[in-house]
């Protein structure tokens, strides 16, 4: 492992444990017991679909599929680590990486699903309700706080600089997996084989993707969250719209390259050049102080002018967005926290823990905190063509060009996203 890696992980355990004591210290509990969660088998089944470990677990530990598992936490003591690794000639043992975080803990090995004895006045939190009833009413502890999940959340929101090291390392490997992606559009691939060309450069199997891979060819870049992968490549190849991630030690990258193919109109090749002229744009204004609500407005303001610039509005920038007409090419918000999980923690809540929620013009947007350092965020502008938002517009007086919208549709859209973490100074994009 490289020194900095190693010398960052340290700190970083040490800053969890200054902080976690703190807040304990602050709200009376002598211990918090984190559970890890696990994974419920198929109804009438005997296996279980992939897991993902609760954030605040992989906080401490950077581990994303451990079950059956706890972490007790006290002031002034060595975190304990109740690792679930039963002795089972069906599966490989569980083992601990060869991390510095190893050795800052107390590791029992439990070959049964147990709880651990709580120690003193104690919390517990994590998906419990998954345990049995009577080991939930074995629990003398009091569960699931609401005011200490959120200050957890909130002390989640802010990167350690070995958190913000690993999400540029998670950006590096997806990057990897996107160029392979692109080569495979550019190869006349269908969806699948993009996914598995995506999936071998960034070298990760599928059930270890921090989210099911979007990989939309032509229409289906249009569609938000599109889920399947064709086995065969369509005739036409107007687009290939790639959302892919990956994770490392836990954390999360978020990418989306959208690229046009060699049966496209020029203006979609035109309009992709021009997002991510808008996604540049876009974070460049990152900096402390700055509202990601009026960040999310400019990326509207930038919109409007696009569709103007390529004749695909002719009235004003400033009508488009008035109209409601860019919310109709673009109905998600400019991104969310990242971290642990693909849509972090505590981005619609103020900093007191009190919600926050998005405004109601922009329903989707997932974070409506004012940027400060340490955030890692996603900026991710969109522009579709999405029969369903843009119906109800086609039988009004907006000045929309239709002829070029039906020319566009077959393209599906363009999303264009990157990682980006807040400086004391501005910001460093995390995505190469
Ligand atoms: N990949 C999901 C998102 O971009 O939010
Ligand atoms: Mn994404
Ligand atoms: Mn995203």
């Amino acid at each position: 492992m490289p020194t900095t890696l190693f010398s960052l992980q340290r700190d970083h355990v040490a800053h969890l444990q200054r902080a976690y004591a703190e807040i304990l210290n602050d709200h009376g509990f002598d211990s918090l017991a984190i559970y890890s969660g696990n994974a419920s088998e198929y109804f009438a089944d005997d296996h279980a679909p992939p897991f993902q470990t609760y954030g605040h677990f992989m906080h401490w530990v950077g581990l994303a599929d451990v079950q059956h598992s706890w972490l007790i936490i006290q002031p002034e003591k060595r975190p304990q680590l109740f690792l679930y690794a039963p002795a089972d000639f069906w599966h490989l043992p569980t083992h601990l990486p060869e991390e510095p975080w190893v050795s800052e803990f107390v590791v029992h090995f439990c070959n049964e699903k147990t709880i651990p004895a709580m120690v003193g006045n104690a919390a517990v939190i994590g998906d419990i309700g998954q345990l049995t009833a009577s080991t939930q009413q074995a629990l003398k502890a009091q569960c699931q706080p609401e005011h200490i999940v959120r200050v957890l959340d909130e002390l989640r929101l802010f990167k350690t600089p070995y958190e913000i090291a690993c999400i540029r390392e998670a950006n590096r490997l997806s990057i990897a997996g996107h160029q392979a992606a692109q080569a495979a559009f550019i190869g006349a691939s269908g969806e699948l084989d993009i996914q598995l060309a995506y999936l071998a450069a960034s070298r990760q199997r599928e059930s270890n993707v921090p989210y099911q891979n979007i990989i939309g060819l032509n229409e289906h870049a249009g569609v938000l969250h599109y889920q399947h992968y064709d086995l065969n490549a369509p005739k036409q190849r107007y687009s290939l719209l790639v959302d892919a991630g990956r994770r490392f030690r836990g954390y999360c990258a978020d990418i989306t390259r959208t690229y046009a193919g060699p049966d496209a109109p020029a203006v979609f090749g035109e309009l992709v050049s021009a997002m991510h002229d808008l996604k540049e744009e876009l974070v460049r204004g990152i900096a402390p102080g700055v509202s990601f609500i009026a960040l999310h407005e400019q990326m509207h303001r930038h919109l409007g002018e696009i569709l103007v610039a390529h004749d695909m509005y002719k009235g004003t920038a400033e009508q488009a967005v008035a109209e409601g007409v860019t919310r109709a090419f673009c109905p998600h918000g400019l991104g969310h926290s990242l971290g642990l999980q693909v849509h972090d923690v505590a981005g619609l809540r103020h900093p007191d823990g009190s919600p926050a929620p998005a405004p109601e013009y922009h329903p989707a947007l997932r974070l409506t905190r004012t940027l400060r350092p340490g955030m890692v965020v996603t900026i991710e502008p969109g522009l579709y063509f999405i029969d369903m938002l843009l119906a109800p517009l086609r039988n009004s007086s907006s000045p929309i060009n239709w002829a070029l919208v039906d020319l566009l549709s077959p393209c599906g859209g363009i999303r264009i996203e990157d990682n980006v973490v807040v400086t004391e100074s501005g910001f460093s994009n995390l995505t190469p």
